[in-house]
């Protein structure tokens, strides 16, 4: 939603009790809060940050102006979870209240390190002619929540970027600390550089170069880069926005995108053996992913469901955004695989074999079959009308198309209303995720998704196969 820069910059001391629990009411009163999915408190939601494990438990912070459904003066709001399923807000935030922050505590990582979590961010800084100057700096959270900040800026704004200069991603990579930051170049390119941490002391980055990683420079700015080692393979996730759609054919505003590579010569900066930009996501939404390598071997991710630069029906409830569910990465035969976390499996009911369902809670998963040479549609979110969220699978061409055209309120139609991917054309495997007004579908146990959200009536909660054949089942799912 478009709101003046004064409410958006507002500081947030001047928000009174009052407003402020009329924001929270009226969130209250939507019909599309979701039951397992990470919503915002109140305001809009962005980008996860500080994805990391330290003492004991998994944290999860996420980008937020807490006064409304805009992209105004940002924190970072924390949680923390043990399973990966149930994100718990501690009231533990980054807020923008330093001058090296003062127009906004943007996007970053974390790390654990020694008895500490170290949080890498962005400081958003304006002067009085709304110059902006994006800083690298840091802060430090003890065991009990409680955050210092550095009061040194750890990386400047370096000569040959514009104000497009963020979101520090830090990795170890053989037992040295890193960190790949998302910029612009001032012929408004968009690229990525490497730092290193000096002596392994995180207070202290060395530039080592502008990251080769096979890109064609058709983008404008990289936004939320991280980079993942899966089984020793170095993969690089990013959200490119202006990207040629002769490089990559997608419909979303901006991409969110991945390549797999071979091998990372830090020295050279280089990544090698880079494969073409993937589509992380075939649905409507899903962007500023972030994934690290976690203590237990695995790598997770998580994405924004939800871009910049769009409205959402839930404006005029006062918030916007969600999480989508933590997603573990992993390579097989050369490709990338994203699927839930195994605990999701817990929140799963009677199994009841598919059928058709005049209404459900809206808060299931369906985990189904398609068999080759079949084309095959469902019905999501259905009504009486024969409306709802329509899922098409041609087994026989290898095509999943997913068109939410009639489905309660739309939105982003500019965009258009369908998305598409392909498959090996073969029998093909569904686990999808309904949660109230978000859809995450994962084909063939993860190698390729759709994310998105509905926004649908009061009387679209059915389950309808209209055409061809499947078999499975259907889970209640209760947090
Ligand atoms: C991506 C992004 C980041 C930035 C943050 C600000 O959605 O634009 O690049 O750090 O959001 O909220």
């Amino acid at each position: 939603m478009k709101l003046p820069i004064e409410i958006r910059y507002r500081p947030y001391q001047e928000w009174s009790e009052k407003e402020k629990h009329q924001i929270a009411a009226n969130k209250a009163k939507s019909p599309w809060l979701t039951t397992f999915h990470l919503e915002p408190q109140t305001g809009l939601l962005n980008d996860p940050n500080g994805f990391s494990f330290f003492n004991g438990k998994f944290h999860l912070f996420y980008q937020n102006w807490p006064f409304g459904p805009a992209h105004g003066l940002k924190q970072w709001v924390h949680t923390e979870s043990s399973d990966l399923i149930r994100f718990k807000e501690t009231g533990i935030k980054l807020e923008p209240d330093h001058p090296h922050d003062s127009h906004g505590a943007y996007s970053g990582s974390a790390y654990a390190i020694d008895d500490k979590l170290f949080l890498f961010y962005t400081g958003n800084v304006r002067d009085d002619h709304w110059h902006r100057t994006p800083l690298q700096i840091g802060a430090w959270m003890t065991k009990d929540g409680h955050i210092t900040k550095c009061e040194q800026i750890l990386i400047e704004q370096p000569d040959d970027v514009t104000e497009h200069f963020r979101d520090p991603h830090i990795f170890d990579y053989q037992g040295q600390f890193f960190a790949i930051i998302g910029a612009q170049s001032l012929d408004k390119k968009g690229f990525i550089k490497l730092y290193k941490a000096l002596n392994n002391k995180v207070h202290n980055w060395e530039f080592v170069g502008n990251l080769t990683f096979g890109g064609t420079g058709s983008e404008y700015m990289i936004e939320c880069p991280n980079l993942v080692f899966i089984d020793g393979y170095p993969v690089l996730i990013y959200s490119p926005q202006g990207l040629s759609k002769t490089e990559l054919d997608y419909n979303n505003i901006y991409p969110n995108t991945y390549k797999i590579c071979q091998s990372f010569d830090t020295k050279k900066a280089e990544l090698r053996g880079v494969s073409d930009s993937q589509l992380l996501d075939y649905g409507f939404e899903a962007y500023a992913t972030q994934a690290f390598n976690a203590p237990d071997g695995k790598v997770y991710s998580i994405s924004w469901i939800g871009l910049p630069d769009i409205d959402y029906p839930t404006d005029p409830y006062d918030y916007q955004g969600a999480m989508s569910l933590v997603k573990e990465l992993s390579i097989k035969d050369g490709k990338l695989y994203q699927y839930p976390v195994p605990a999701m499996t817990s929140l799963r009911s009677t199994p009841q074999p598919l059928a058709d369902l005049a209404t459900t809670t809206n808060a299931y998963e369906l985990e189904l079959e398609i068999p080759a040479n079949q084309t095959s549609e469902l019905l999501l979110f259905a009504d009486e009308e024969g409306r709802g969220l329509s899922i098409t699978v041609d087994t026989a061409t290898g095509t999943i198309l997913v068109d939410r055209s009639h489905v309660g309120e739309t939105y982003a139609t500019d965009f258009g209303t369908k998305r598409h991917c392909s498959v090996p054309a073969s029998d093909t495997k569904l686990n999808i995720f309904v949660d109230k007004s978000i859809f995450e579908i994962f084909v063939n146990k993860g190698e390729k998704v759709f994310t998105g959200r509905v926004f649908p009536n009061p009387d679209q909660s059915g389950i309808k196969q209209l055409k061809g054949q499947m078999s499975g089942s259907y889970f209640e799912l209760v947090l």
